[in-house]
């Protein structure tokens, strides 16, 4: 059995009266230990998606269809269960840990306070375990670095303070949504590298969402792309990049630099508004392999090989030569 199981998500803003889609019939599911890449151009769903999980949505957004989490539900859970699972066996690191940092408390008392909210800890066991967990992140000299604001430390810091917090309770889930995007290279490689480590001595498993492919290909076993709220195509790590079958997953392909082989070519135009979709496929104004038929009706996901869909009505003729 997976350990998440998402089936059928949907997740809709209603503005004034009418519904606007964020997240359609989407599907995928991460098993035990296994790092699950979540990628797509801004603006595609990734972030909606991993809030319905964790199930903090905005008040004006409502989700659909199911989320197994261990077999339960947790699109039925009620406010008290879905905070008690938040934090204890699943947690989130965001993108600026500024914004999930409180200003004027010190970071040993935050992380303390994850410990005495989900473990019935004291409060000074609770900072004796926090100081480990700064260590755990490797934040060189924990103990001082415990009695210091967020501002005090750089933003490579502050992310080991937030992952330290993500892993304090001992989840099986992490979701990191764009973990690294705010860092530069060299501390975005140590956050990763971190990430891995951690995932592997603590049997973790991820839902990494970035829209960076480079970053997939390095860290993820399995990948989804989503665009415009669909997943469009979703197989192991080597093989899509290796054999993808969706036009869009080219186009994301031939627009990494450091891709051997792929010549540098950004995808034509820009993403359509969710309320100003093209009609059939939702890919089709973009694609370069769109023919009349992709313009009637949207496709459905077709399954290339045993492992392998993709959400195009050419994805078994379809090659890319890098
Ligand atoms: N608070 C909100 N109210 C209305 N629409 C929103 C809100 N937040 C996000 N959206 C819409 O939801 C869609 C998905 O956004 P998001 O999941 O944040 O994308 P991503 O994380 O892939 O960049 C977008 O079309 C976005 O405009
Ligand atoms: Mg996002």
């Amino acid at each position: 059995m997976s350990l998440l199981d998402v089936r059928d998500l949907s997740v809709a803003f209603r503005t004034d009266g009418t519904a606007i889609p964020a997240v359609v019939d989407l599907s995928f599911s991460i098993s035990e230990s296994q790092i699950f890449g979540l990628a797509g151009e801004s603006g595609c769903g990734k972030s909606m998606t991993a809030l319905s999980i964790m199930g903090l949505l905005p008040q004006n957004a409502q989700a659909a269809g199911s989320i197994l989490f261990n077999g339960t539900d947790l699109l039925t859970l009620d406010r008290e269960a879905k905070r008690r699972l938040r934090g204890s066996e699943i947690s989130m690191i965001f993108q600026e840990p500024m914004t999930s940092l409180n200003p004027v408390l010190t970071i040993g008392y935050q992380i303390s306070e994850v410990l005495t909210t989900h473990l019935n800890l004291s409060k000074r066991d609770a900072l004796e375990q926090s100081i480990e967990l700064l260590k755990a992140v490797k934040i060189p000299s924990p103990e001082i670095r415990a009695g210091e604001y967020p501002h005090q430390m750089s933003g490579g810091m502050r992310q080991r303070v937030m992952i330290a917090m993500s892993i304090a309770c001992n989840p099986s889930l992490i979701i990191a949504d764009e973990p690294t995007t705010a860092l530069d290279v060299t501390i975005q490689a140590q956050i990763l590298e971190l990430i891995q480590k951690l995932r592997e001595e603590r049997k973790m498993s991820i839902l990494f969402i970035t829209h960076d492919l480079g970053i997939i290909a390095e860290n993820a076993s399995r990948v989804g792309i989503m665009y415009a709220g669909r997943m469009v195509e979703s197989a192991a790590t080597a093989e899509l990049f290796s054999n993808p079958r969706h036009p869009y997953t080219i186009g994301l392909l031939e627009s990494i630099p450091q891709m051997k082989g792929a010549r540098l070519r950004p995808i034509a135009g820009t993403v359509p508004r969710m309320d100003a979709l093209p009609a059939g496929c939702v890919y089709s104004n973009r694609c370069s392999y769109v023919l009349p038929a992709c313009r009637a009706e949207e496709p459905a996901l077709l399954q290339v090989s045993q492992d392998h869909i993709s959400r195009c009505i050419r994805a078994g003729e379809i090659t890319w030569n890098s």
